[in-house]
């Protein structure tokens, strides 16, 4: 890597050793049990090949979109690296700060990378200006992690222009009520959303996510992804994950994560912690000199949150921390800290 941040660090890095985890995520710490069951019983079918057509039916329907707009993924990370592929030659352009994969299977393909760094001072909020004119292929986050941001709809379609593919990473959108801001419902020019199973329903090591775009683009994509890459214990999730009844439950959990979200955010204040932005995602990104110490000083009392340095555009004064239930204990523990370390 030609610079100081690593793009390959993420969150679960920083976990373990009896750590209370604040640094992943990932939602819920097991798949619900109804999943559970689903996959269980789909254990015997494994002999033969995956078959992902019942799974891309479901999520067409799930969003509105037509079977020919959909291609099930190993997770989003998989998306990454098939537009990496396909359509990185031109000048790709990385909106950070956000999620590191993107910039980093651009690199990996080969692929020049440009950065648009967006700033604190303007509370990271997308300026479609400074994302330069010549971008072939535009990759943006919303809700955007690490910054919790979501950028308006309006906002995103701005970015689009003729010659350009807009690549925005939804894998946090069904983390927020309502699902507001999304671009997933309509077969728009040159967009492309990649969406991730991971995360509301704690399957990271399934590998389920999806990319949703034009049918030209879900072609070139899908004639560079390996046969059989999504499995059939991930298809059989894509169908499960996307029943009403699934949505349902998803829409409960984004709204018990903004009411903890919200608990979370008062406490910091509180504390005279500096939050960034207007926080929407199920994380919250803190700026606190001296964060590094804090981190340390975090774990040594049973605490694991992400660093923030890793991220283009943060540094050692940044800190994610994400959104759990009854997070009392963690304020305590980090009110003595800030006090030992100040
Ligand atoms: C914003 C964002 N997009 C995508 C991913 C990767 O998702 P998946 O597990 O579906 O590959 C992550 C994982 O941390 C993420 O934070």
């Amino acid at each position: 890597m030609d610079d100081q941040y690593d793009l390959l660090h993420h969150g679960d890095r920083e976990v373990g050793d009896g750590l209370v985890d604040l640094a992943v995520n990932v939602r819920v710490p097991a798949p619900p049990d109804w999943l559970r069951h689903e996959l269980a019983a789909c254990l015997g079918e494994l002999a033969a090949y995956p078959d992902v057509r019942a799974a891309t039916e479901a999520i067409a329907a799930r969003h509105g979109r037509e079977p020919a707009d959909v291609l099930p993924t190993a997770g989003a990370a998989e998306a990454f690296t098939l537009l990496a592929g396909a359509f990185g030659g031109g000048g790709a352009v990385v909106v950070h700060p956000q999620f590191t994969e993107p910039e980093a299977a651009l690199r990996a393909a080969g692929r020049p990378v440009r950065r648009a760094v967006l700033r604190a001072a303007d509370d990271f909020v997308l300026d479609p200006a400074a994302v330069p004119a010549d971008a072939e292929l535009v990759f943006v986050g919303n809700p955007t992690n690490p910054t919790s941001v979501l950028h308006p709809a309006a906002t995103l379609r701005r970015l689009c222009r003729p010659g350009r593919l807009v690549v925005v990473d939804e894998a946090f959108l069904d983390a927020v009520p309502g699902e507001p801001e999304s671009l997933a419902g309509q077969r728009l020019p040159g967009v492309v959303v990649v969406r991730s199973l991971t995360k509301t329903w704690g399957i990271a090591g399934l590998r389920a996510g999806y990319v949703l775009a034009e049918p030209a683009v879900v072609e070139r994509l899908r004639a560079l992804q390996p046969p059989w890459s999504v499995s059939t214990p991930a298809a059989v999730a894509m169908v499960a994950c996307s029943r009403p009844v699934a949505l349902a439950e998803a829409e409960a959990l984004a709204g018990s994560a903004e009411r903890d979200r919200e608990v979370l955010v008062a406490g910091l204040r509180a504390l005279g912690v500096d939050v960034a932005g207007t926080p929407r995602a199920p994380f919250v990104l803190v700026r606190i000199p001296g964060a590094d110490r804090v981190r340390l000083a975090l774990r040594e009392v049973g605490y694991a949150v992400r660093r923030g340095d890793t991220f283009p555009g943060l540094g050692p004064d940044w800190l994610r921390i994400a959104v759990r239930a009854e997070l009392d204990g963690f304020l305590d523990a980090l009110g003595t800290v800030l006090a030992r370390c100040a």
